[in-house]
């Protein structure tokens, strides 16, 4: 495959990489792409070094796959231009998700919706991946009516510029800032940017992408999005109400044998899943499953992943050897 990697100098771009070579998918060509300042710069891949083209370069070179994570406005402009001459676009930005014209995948759950027409495919928010992974199978068996959803998210998400702002911050220097405020020792309910609702961007996609995904706008979604000092990746507390009872043996039965989920769940040895631990792992680790007395039919869970991985660079590697297995490039 020629494989494009458009922002390959950023955090999600790096990874992207990382996880094209990790998991040997079989690239015979490959194009990084970044900004105008980056053209010329190099980037490794399986001990080879790339130097990085345009974005002009790139697309008359007609790559049959390109991962973009260069944000919104670079997609917006960017990715129709690829698909006009052919290339398939998987896009991590939040430009296309909610576009009727344009599938969300996550593989677990619908890459089989996929077909060869599909030129741009959006890669969903690393918040919602990591949730909807667990809560398909569940909304299959017990239907989802209502889900209470509180995010701690790692700086990571937020791009290098946030990390810096982190690494300054602890080593006491005074750095340019992602964030309106202090991140270390500090949580900020703020993800992304303000919208008219009174919600983030950040959270609005927790509700909106979620209905996209499982196909059901009946479910009723309600979000708090909360920044955090931590690397290694996202956690969520997750509240689901059901149409239908459960037995929480059987839940928790039903997540161990979903595909990349991992249940991690043995109070007696303080066993639950942590964002230390999640990091650098492509799978979806569940805990703390038990049920809610509070409320009919209910269960909270703690669910934690890699945001750089399966919240971004995994999944849309994941959509790309769906595309290729399938033939649809
Ligand atoms: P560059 O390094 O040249 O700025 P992050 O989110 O980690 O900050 O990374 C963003 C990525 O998107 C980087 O690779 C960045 O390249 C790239 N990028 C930003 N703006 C553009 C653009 N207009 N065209 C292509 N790539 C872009």
């Amino acid at each position: 495959m020629r494989i494009a990697v458009v922002g390959a100098t950023g955090l999600v771009g790096q990874k992207i990489l990382d996880v094209l070579e990790e998991r040997n998918f079989p690239v015979s060509d490959l194009y990084p792409v970044a900004s105008e300042r980056s053209v010329g710069k190099e980037v490794a891949f399986k001990g080879n070094k790339y130097k990085v083209i345009s974005m002009e370069d790139a697309i008359q070179i007609k790559p049959q796959i390109a991962i973009f994570s260069a944000g919104g406005s670079t997609s917006l402009k960017w990715a129709p231009e690829f698909a006009k001459v052919g290339t398939t676009v998987v896009d991590n930005s939040s430009a296309w998700r909610m576009d009727e014209s344009k599938k969300l995948v996550v593989p677990e759950i619908n890459a089989c919706e996929l077909t060869k027409e599909d030129k741009i495919i959006a890669n969903p928010n690393c918040s919602t991946i990591q949730m909807v992974v667990a809560l398909a199978p569940l909304h299959k068996k017990y239907k989802i009516e209502r889900l209470v959803v509180s995010t701690y998210q790692s700086i990571t998400g937020t791009g290098v510029k946030a990390v810096q702002q982190f690494e300054d911050e602890r080593a006491g220097l005074d750095g340019e800032k992602a964030y309106p405020h202090e991140i270390d020792k500090n949580c900020l309910p703020h993800c992304d940017v303000f919208t008219d609702n009174g919600y983030t961007k950040e959270e609005m996609k927790l509700v909106n992408e979620t209905r996209k995904i499982l196909k059901d706008d009946s479910i009723r979604v309600t979000a708090t999005a909360v920044r955090v000092p931590v690397v290694g990746g996202h956690s969520e507390s997750v509240n689901i109400e059901f149409a239908n009872d459960f037995e929480v043996e059987e839940l928790k039965q039903l997540l161990s044998e979903t595909d990349g989920v991992i249940v991690q769940d043995n109070l007696d040895e303080n066993e639950y899943p942590m964002p230390k631990y999640s990091h650098e792992r492509d799978e979806v680790f569940v805990g703390r499953i038990r049920r809610d007395y509070s409320n009919p039919n209910s269960v909270n869970m703690w669910v934690v992943a890699d945001n750089l991985r399966k919240g971004a660079a995994t999944n849309a590697v994941q959509i790309a050897e769906y595309l290729a297995k399938h033939e649809l490039v």
